[in-house]
């Protein structure tokens, strides 16, 4: 799994939490991943990171507690896409997966694993289609799947495709050769164009899965609607859920679907919902209003603050009758001022 990315697009939230520690839904990011891979049947995941590395080892430490093994390879410098597989090599002893650690997918990995052995070739790639493709990567196959072309960001009106590379790949051992050592290395570019080159099949395996790529805050956003709303098949009941439900069940200012970690406290006049996730610990004031937005833990809303498609990182303050203007995105431990008004797509916190 490739987890040595910067989230530079979804700062300031990755400025204290490296994009897998995220939370979706209240759960790192990561350890949705890992059930995923539990749940279709791996064991052994090799975690290729670099930025925040020893927050992500904090976490998961040797993966027993999940029942699982897992190796961190530790990049100095950014390996890039294929450099970071390359320098796994002496852990990779048959065919694997490899996951852009930031995919939210419905993606059934067995069912990936049986196509690619029914097909052969040195691999398979997941493909989906999407109505817009220029902000990514296109590939471009023939009717059996093999694949003949790969179109990164083509402008628009000029897409070959509306197939574009969703950043699961089931790969064969043999494809290492085809990476330098030692150097920065994009697999999209270099790795997977040279193969083709060579004569070697690389076949696509498109499915209709849910797919959200979690680089930017609309998409965080968006991957919350879209799992509280039952689109994203994860949560196992909707409505109003997690540990903290008991304080917001009966509430005649929570409009479902929310979604709530423990210990949280709502005043009876605020109003939350629809599409709110709350964070443990996180407090409410008295009339304040909280819509299609993500608070992290130990939030703090003043009374009569208005909060709108937001997101707010850990301990964040926000001021009694303060305003955040939609697709505002607030990083760890940053205070909002009593009655500020937070212009719509504002970006606040630091590096510190
Ligand atoms: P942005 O800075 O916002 O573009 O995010 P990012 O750094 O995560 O980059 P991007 O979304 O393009 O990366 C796709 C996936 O590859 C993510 O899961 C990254 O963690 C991972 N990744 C990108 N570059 C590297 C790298 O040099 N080494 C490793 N190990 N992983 C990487």
């Amino acid at each position: 799994m490739l987890v040595g990315g910067e989230g530079t697009r979804l700062r300031p939230l990755t400025y204290g939490t490296p994009k897998p520690m995220v939370p979706i839904v209240n759960v790192p990011f990561l350890a949705r991943t890992m059930e995923r891979l539990f749940t279709a049947g791996i064991r052994d995941v090799i975690l290729a990171a670099g930025y925040m590395p020893q927050a992500i080892v904090d976490y998961l430490g040797d993966g027993s507690r999940l029942g699982m093994k897992v190796t961190y390879a530790i990049e100095d410098t950014p390996l890039g896409t294929a450099g970071a597989l390359k320098n796994v090599e002496p852990h990779i002893t048959g065919p694997f997966f490899v996951l852009n650690g930031d995919i939210l997918t419905s993606l059934d990995l067995p069912a990936m694993r049986e196509y690619h052995e029914c097909k052969g070739g040195i691999g398979a790639l997941h493909l989906i289609r999407v109505d817009d493709p220029s902000p990514f990567g296109c590939v471009v196959h023939d009717a059996n799947g093999k694949v003949s072309a790969f179109i990164e960001k083509p402008p628009k009106g000029e897409e070959p495709t509306n197939e574009i590379n969703a950043g699961t790949y089931l790969l064969e051992r043999e494809i290492l050769d085809f990476i330098p050592a030692g150097r920065k290395v994009s697999i999209e570019h270099e790795t997977f164009p040279q193969v083709i080159a060579a004569g070697k099949a690389l076949y696509a395996y498109t499915t209709d899965d849910y797919w959200l790529d979690l680089g930017r805050p609309e998409q965080y956003l968006a991957a919350h609607r879209d799992i509280l709303s039952g689109t994203m098949p994860l949560l196992v009941e909707l409505g109003i859920t997690g540990e903290g439900r008991e304080a917001l069940l009966g509430h005649p200012g929570v409009v479902p679907p929310v979604h709530a970690a423990g210990d949280v406290v709502v005043d009876a006049s605020a109003r939350v919902g629809p599409n709110v996730v709350l964070g443990s610990g996180c407090s409410i004031g008295a009339g304040a209003v909280i819509r299609e937005s993500v608070l992290w833990d130990r939030v703090s809303v003043g009374s009569g603050a208005v909060i709108e498609q937001a997101i707010l990182a850990s301990r964040v303050t926000v001021g009694p009758k303060a305003q955040i203007g939609a697709g505002s995105v607030v990083g760890h431990d940053f205070s909002i001022e009593p009655g500020a008004m937070i212009e719509p797509a504002s970006r606040l916190g630091s590096p510190g």
